[in-house]
């Protein structure tokens, strides 16, 4: 639990990701009384809701299966609302009497002295106005935090800009950059799973190592986020961040201790020995696709530029991916050679996020028939961790192999509910542990090797090509892998 009482502000307080994500983590920390007493919450919106009325928005909007009355009512009274044109606010000069601002700095600076959290779930371009605006307004303490939403920026310029900018007003340590992928309860179990065993090391590398696969898909499009995907796209949304913290990861050297800065020291050095990907070799090692109509999960679904919006499709909407596939190589003496193939896709046919790490062919085979073992790590739906083994199929004729999995489900080897990643990560920010959090040479280092893709895609002549929903991503992704016979985990 946190030590201290905090004020949590939440700038977007009314948006998506504060009621789909953030509001029912803070709930969870609530009940599980993990929020000391005094704790208050509290958002920031252009809205022109009260306490009550925000309040009243968040019991309505936001479901939490198996909330209680009681607990609903005792974590509302942590809820306030202050509504701000910010922009205006912050262009005057901060605390300006009925810019909203005023509101704020009242509320915090009144009564008992608690912690400051500062959360931007907003566009990154606001972060710098935004923390000149606390700034001006004598609220950023040196016990204050700020917490960034990813993606931060939509290039390694835009990124040093608001670094810079962010940087003016509080430093490094203040900083928390999220990825909420570092918070899944499996993604921090790759590193057990590969620092607290002593079978994998030896066979981590490429003497054992075919090739790893990460694959996050979701069967959900686009609707409503149009404003924000067309400008975005896989590559920014997905894979500049989520993707490559999985990578980092599984290809990290072992830390010589559990520390913030010794985990973040060796993720850097992946992102640097990342092989830069351009040019022709764009069109070689990536894939972009955008999806059309099509049917998941039996029920039919409009294509990327028919989804509903608020704003009508534009040039930018024709040429922006909704799936991405690249072949990435980490250059140095462990995976030399070792082809990591990212995918993410939009209304894929199944949602899944996992790390499948395919091991090399027996180098002598006595028996027919048999296949690589696979150690597949499930991040979602269900948290789990499969190894595939050959086995003889039971029978008395000819030996049979057929692979069989060593399974681990989270849900059934630990009992009780698995949190959510966010919940994990703003009890960290309460508690100022930034080891799950992004330094800033780590998103940096990610938009350097994103860039030179991003421009090749941006020139290219051609737009993405298309994918019906529900299928697995155009026909490029297939032929990334088959080129070096490989074929994706589902497909095996
Ligand atoms: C977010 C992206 O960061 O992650 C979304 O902006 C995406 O586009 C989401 O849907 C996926 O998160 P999760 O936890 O549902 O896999």
């Amino acid at each position: 639990p946190a030590r201290r009482p905090a004020d949590l502000v939440i700038f977007g307080g009314t948006g998506d990701l504060a009621m789909r994500k953030l509001i029912p983590a803070l709930y969870h920390c609530d009940r599980d009384g993990l929020l000391p007493s005094g704790t208050r919450v509290i958002a920031m919106s252009r809205s022109g809701l009260g306490d009550a009325d925000y309040r009243d928005k968040v019991r309505a909007e936001v479901s939490v299966p198996g909330a209680t009355p009681d607990d609903w009512r005792r974590f509302l009274t942590r809820l306030h609302h202050v509504s701000v044109d910010i922009s205006a606010g912050v262009s005057a000069g901060g605390t300006n009497a009925g810019t909203g601002w005023d509101h704020l700095t009242a509320l915090l600076t009144g009564g008992e002295e608690r912690d400051r959290v500062f959360y931007l779930a907003s566009p990154p371009m606001t972060f710098g106005p935004f923390c000149r605006g606390l700034g001006a307004a004598g609220l950023v303490t040196p016990a204050s935090r700020v917490v960034l939403e990813k993606p931060l920026g939509r290039d390694l310029a835009s990124a040093q800009r608001i670094n810079d900018e962010v940087g003016e007003i509080f430093s490094e340590s203040q900083i928390f950059r999220i990825d909420h992928y570092l918070g899944k309860e499996t993604v921090q179990n790759l590193l057990v799973l590969r620092f607290a065993n002593a079978f994998l090391e030896p066979i981590w590398n490429s003497l054992w190592i075919d090739h790893v696969q990460i694959t996050v898909a979701e069967t959900v499009g686009t609707p409503g986020r149009r404003g924000y995907y067309d400008h975005a796209g896989a590559l920014r949304d997905m894979v500049q961040n989520h993707l490559l913290q999985l990578l980092c990861l599984v290809a990290m050297e072992p830390p010589s201790r559990n520390d913030r800065e010794a985990i973040r020291d060796e993720k850097v050095k992946v992102l640097q020995a990342l092989r830069p990907i351009s040019g022709t070799e764009a069109d070689r090692f990536t894939v972009r696709g955008q999806y059309t109509a099509g049917h998941v999960g039996g029920c039919a679904v409009p294509g990327y530029l028919d989804e509903p919006g608020s704003t009508p499709p534009t040039e930018a909407s024709g040429r922006v991916e909704t799936f991405a596939a690249i072949r990435a190589e980490v250059k140095n003496w462990r995976w030399a050679g070792v082809p990591f193939y990212l995918r993410t896709g939009k209304r894929m046919p199944f949602r899944h996020s996992e790390i499948v790490v395919r091991f090399k062919d027996v180098p002598h085979s006595i028996f027919p028939g048999g296949s690589p073992n696979r150690l597949v790590l499930r991040l979602q739906p269900s948290e789990g961790i499969e190894l595939h083994l050959m086995a003889k199929e039971p029978g008395a004729g000819e030996v049979a192999l057929r692979p069989v999995p060593l399974s681990l489900s989270f849900g059934q080897a630990f009992q009780g509910r698995v949190p959510e990643a966010y919940e994990r990560l703003l009890m960290d920010v309460l508690t100022g542990n930034p080891t799950l959090f992004m330094r800033r040479d780590e998103v940096e280092a990610a938009w350097q090797w994103i860039d030179p893709i991003l421009a090749t895609w941006e020139t290219a002549g051609t737009p993405p090509e298309p994918y019906p929903a529900g299928t697995a991503g155009p026909d490029g992704a297939r032929e990334l892998l088959g080129r070096s016979g490989r074929t994706w985990h589902e497909e095996e």
